[in-house]
């Protein structure tokens, strides 16, 4: 990017599907950063897959999971850290986004029926427990959408766009 950044950890939040791991993928690639994805890191520090974790253990025991692996990737300089879709839920998680200087945290947005769609039509409900049930999923869209917002500085709608257009738009923000 031309103008000079003054956070060096993008952290990207969002409700699943929003694209927070595709997009920071691509974002982290343009500007030569790490790529910490929450998820995946969980599963490779643990072993298993969520939808493992989630029904051996209990959705708490991923969180604290989950909490760890954001603590850690908080901890590294020049990265984008896409977080899973219910991190910000988590108090611990708020307060460690807040702790943390130089980050921007950007909020990925989209309706709940693109969202639902883009994960149940590409990978379905399988790999993620908690869109098993619609009506749930759609319940804790709603809870959410303050959290994230509350928790980002930036927001960026993902609803129509393709995920390279996301990119530039975060970084224009930034
Ligand atoms: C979750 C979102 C998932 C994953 C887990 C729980 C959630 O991440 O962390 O299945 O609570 O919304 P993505 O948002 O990357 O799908």
């Amino acid at each position: 990017p031309t103008a000079p950044l003054s956070a060096d950890r993008i952290v990207l939040t969002g409700f699943m599907g929003a694209g927070k791991s595709t997009v920071g993928r691509l974002l982290a690639a343009e500007l030569g950063w790490q790529f910490a994805d929450v998820d995946a890191e969980v599963e490779e520090r643990y072993g298993s897959t969520i939808a493992q974790m989630f029904s051996a253990l209990g959705e708490a025991e991923f969180r604290r999971r989950e909490s760890a692996v954001i603590a850690r990737a908080l901890g590294r300089g020049n990265v984008v850290i896409a977080l899973g879709g219910g991190a910000p839920e988590t108090l611990t998680n708020r307060l460690l986004l807040e702790q943390t200087t130089r980050t921007a945290v950007v909020f990925l947005d989209a309706p709940f029926e693109i969202l639902f769609d883009r994960c149940v039509l590409q990978e379905g409900a399988a790999v993620r427990p908690l869109l098993m049930d619609a009506d749930a999923a759609a319940q804790r869209f709603r809870q959410r959408a303050p959290i994230y917002r509350r928790c980002a500085k930036h927001h960026v709608s993902t609803a129509d766009q393709h995920p390279q257009e996301t990119v530039t738009a975060v970084l224009r923000l930034l």
